[in-house]
């Protein structure tokens, strides 16, 4: 189709390095490719079923026309993806999908192959090509009724290249549920040892051969092995599984892995959160052993089937996922090789200035100008903490994702949203937001509940809205008696248990990410051997004597059994003719009833949640799925005056190991018109 190969002039580089790829890690790499910067110049060649990109820098080989990465050279190594694996399991786009009404979280996995390949942009600054494919009921059942618009592009003296993908469902077209997508890379497992997701989540990981049979043991799924005789003794007795590195979307910008030798980082950069799904701080996959590396946009990780995007016959839809960056690095002479990730977290912050990027040529990614933007001030009002003042919303997380209920963007998963961070004084900006109708939300850490501003967003292109002050009355009903935690939707404030010394991961013995290690749900039936755990408010700590998740009791290898976590405390002064409000933040659920009684663990419950999540965060080695809030009204006259109360918590359901909540935050509210005066 493309026959031979077009070479894009010779010119001088720098004349045509934009400004925003003037980068000191690319100029250096480019020093450091010295050879092959004589020849800088972009060249496409169409050779039989490939096409290979090159900048000079980098050269990038696509399967011609599935458009699948089978090949990333630099810096000397020929191929920087796992050569022993077939061309299509090396770089590519997959789904996870499913029929329609299926339940749970299961479907298809389906690689995104095109069936044409056009070049989109060819000049000496930008190569963009395209691999597409339709749908038309000749395929129904086989492929996912999507459109399908890969792109991907490489711009003059850049070190790396972008990847992004148009997914449309168009009128008469079936409906399905959409699980999960993303990219994939897999890297040379000879070169790349060392990863790095984080300052302190980074080193030299087991070999992908340490998990088979032999040299690993599965444990209690399949995801999860113990190394038993790896090929590095240094890991034997480490159990390794991909969930234990998993990172909330607002700090998964940047990960990857190094090889050493030639010293060379591969890293995975997504400048922008507005494309994935969930919010800023739902749960995700990264990097693992494999070497792996994913970009994961839609997926089901710490949510369940809420997150499944269901998708009606004829809907309309279209998305555009990323572009998302691949950077290359190298270090100049005898630089430690392990600084491949400060440069790779300096590459980011550049990537994240430049966004939205000016160069994609679909017409589905909107530029800077098309694009509104939306601030003002959030602030908080809870009368029995600040009286009648406002105060700022510090640190609040403030979005704007599609028009729906209070807390609906946690579920949101077939649009765009905008997250940012209030600053001290609740001032929020929120830039670069893609046109159409919104609604506002947040949540605030410190409060309990969701904020949402009801009126319809409405973003146009260069618009800039101000909504002023906005304030968020968080659910109040009367003074706190008690509370237990700190609300801000995690578990991370109460006791963590170490791991069991048969099951853990070295990587992860220090905080904050004590809580990622193995078979903790079960060191609960270890700590309380004799009976359930019980709080005493003004005496119990929680950091120490409330255990991070409310999981079953295990008793043998096969049985786990219901447990109940009592409360107990002392009040003065009921008036049997008010009302008290217990509040129950939950951080997560899973398949689990909590039933909460009071005073006599022998009547029914006075609320029970019903059988809620399927975020699996216990199993996951999470420390939050989905947030759940639960008001609890309790008539005075259930509670005793001078004497002992106690609440009692039941989880109720043991069909499987994994179920269990994690609180986040647990409050007990006086009456209105209650004057605390002694409370013990
Ligand atoms: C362009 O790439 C082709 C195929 O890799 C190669 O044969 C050719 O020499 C390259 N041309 C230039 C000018 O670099
Ligand atoms: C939003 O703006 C667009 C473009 O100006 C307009 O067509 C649409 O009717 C507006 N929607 C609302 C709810 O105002
Ligand atoms: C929602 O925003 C509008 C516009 O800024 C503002 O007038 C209104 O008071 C807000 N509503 C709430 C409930 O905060
Ligand atoms: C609870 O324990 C933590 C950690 O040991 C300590 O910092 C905190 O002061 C304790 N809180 C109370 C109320 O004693
Ligand atoms: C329970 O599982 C452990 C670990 O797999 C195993 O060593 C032990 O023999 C099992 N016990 C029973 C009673 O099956
Ligand atoms: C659930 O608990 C009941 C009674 O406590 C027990 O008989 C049953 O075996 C448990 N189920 C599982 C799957 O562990
Ligand atoms: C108890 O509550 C009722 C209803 O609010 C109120 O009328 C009454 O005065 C209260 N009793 C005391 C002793 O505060």
């Amino acid at each position: 189709m493309y026959p031979g190969f077009l070479f894009l002039s010779a010119l001088s580089f720098c004349i045509f390095l934009p400004d925003k790829l003037c980068l000191t890690r690319a100029q250096r790499s480019l020093m450091a490719a010295e050879a092959q910067a004589e020849a800088v110049g972009m060249n496409i060649s169409f050779l039989d079923n490939h096409v290979v990109v090159s900048n000079g820098i980098v050269q990038i080989t696509l399967s011609n026309p599935e458009g699948h990465i089978t090949g990333i050279q630099y810096n000397g190594i020929d191929n920087l993806l796992e050569v022993t694996n077939e061309e299509i399991n090396r770089g590519y786009w997959d789904v996870v999908w499913s029929p329609p009404g299926s339940i749970g979280t299961k479907g298809v996995l389906e690689r995104l192959a095109g069936t044409s390949c056009e070049i989109i942009v060819a000049t000496e600054e930008q190569v963009e090509l395209s691999f597409s494919r339709t749908w038309d009921s000749s395929v129904e059942g086989k492929l996912v009724p999507l459109k399908i618009d890969k792109r991907y592009i490489l711009l003059h003296g850049s070190s790396g290249f972008y990847t992004y993908a148009i997914y449309e469902h168009l009128e008469e077209w079936p409906s399905f549920n959409l699980d999960n997508t993303r990219v994939a890379f897999k890297l040379r497992k000879d070169k790349f040892h060392y990863m790095a997701m984080s300052d302190d989540r980074q080193r030299d990981m087991p070999l992908p051969d340490d998990r088979l049979p032999g040299r690993g043991e599965q444990l209690a799924y399949p995801e999860a092995v113990l190394l038993v005789n790896p090929v590095e003794p240094e890991f034997k007795g480490e159990v390794d599984d991909k969930y234990q590195y998993a990172s909330e979307l607002k700090d998964l910008r940047v990960h990857g892995w190094i090889c050493s030798d030639p010293p060379v980082g591969f890293w995975q950069i997504t400048p922008s959160n507005e494309f994935r799904v969930g919010g800023p701080i739902k749960p995700e996959l990264n990097s693992h052993v494999g070497p792996t590396t994913l970009a994961v946009f839609v997926s089901t990780h710490y949510g369940g089937s809420d997150l499944v995007i269901k998708f009606g016959e004829g809907e309309l839809w279209k998305k555009v996922f990323g572009p998302i960056f691949i950077y290359l690095n190298t270090v100049v002479d005898e630089e430690d090789p392990h600084t491949l990730w400060d440069d790779a977290k300096n590459q980011m912050s550049v990537e994240v200035e430049h966004w939205p990027y000016d160069f994609p040529a679909s017409n589905d990614f909107q530029s800077a100008h098309q694009r509104g933007s939306v601030s003002g001030r959030l602030l908080v009002q809870d009368r029995f903490i600040t009286n009648d003042d406002c105060i700022p919303a510090k640190g609040a997380y403030v979005g704007l994702a599609p028009p729906g209920d209070v807390g609906s963007w946690q579920r949101e998963c077939k649009k765009y949203q905008f997250w940012v961070e209030a600053d001290e004084k609740g001032y929020f900006s929120i830039p670069n937001i893609i046109t159409g109708e919104y609604n506002l939300y947040a949540w605030v850490p410190g409060f309990i509940g969701d904020y949402r501003n009801s009126s319809i967003i409405n973003i146009t292109s260069s618009v800039n809205i101000d909504m002023g002050d906005l304030v968020y009355e968080p659910p109040r009903d009367g003074p706190t008696l008690w509370e237990i935690g700190f609300p801000d939707r995690s578990a991370a404030e109460f006791f963590i248990p170490d791991p069991n010394p048969k099951y853990v991961n070295k990587f992860l013995l220090h905080e904050p990410n004590r809580f990622r290690q193995y078979g903790l749900w079960d060191r609960y039936a270890e700590l309380y051997p004799d009976g359930d755990l019980m709080y005493t408010i003004g005496e119990s700590n929680y950091t120490q004597d409330f255990f991070f998740a409310h999981v079953l009791r295990k008793m043998d290898n096969y049985t786990y059994e219901k447990t109940t976590w009592t409360i107990k405390f002392s009040l003065y002064d009921i008036n049997e003719s008010e009302t008290y409000v217990f509040r129950l933040a939950l951080a997560s659920a899973h398949q689990s009833d909590v039933q909460v009684r009071i005073n006599d663990l022998n009547k029914e419950p006075i609320f029970s949640t019903g059988k809620i999540g399927g975020d699996n965060a216990i199993a996951r080695h999470g420390i939050h799925g989905l947030y759940w809030l639960f008001n609890i009204e309790i008539s005075g006259i259930y509670l005793y005056s001078h004497e002992e109360n106690f609440i009692y918590l039941t989880q109720a359901n043991n069909q499987s190991r994994f179920q269990g909540v994690m609180y986040d935050y647990i409050r007990l509210e006086g009456p209105r018109t209650f004057v605390v005066n002694k409370i013990t």
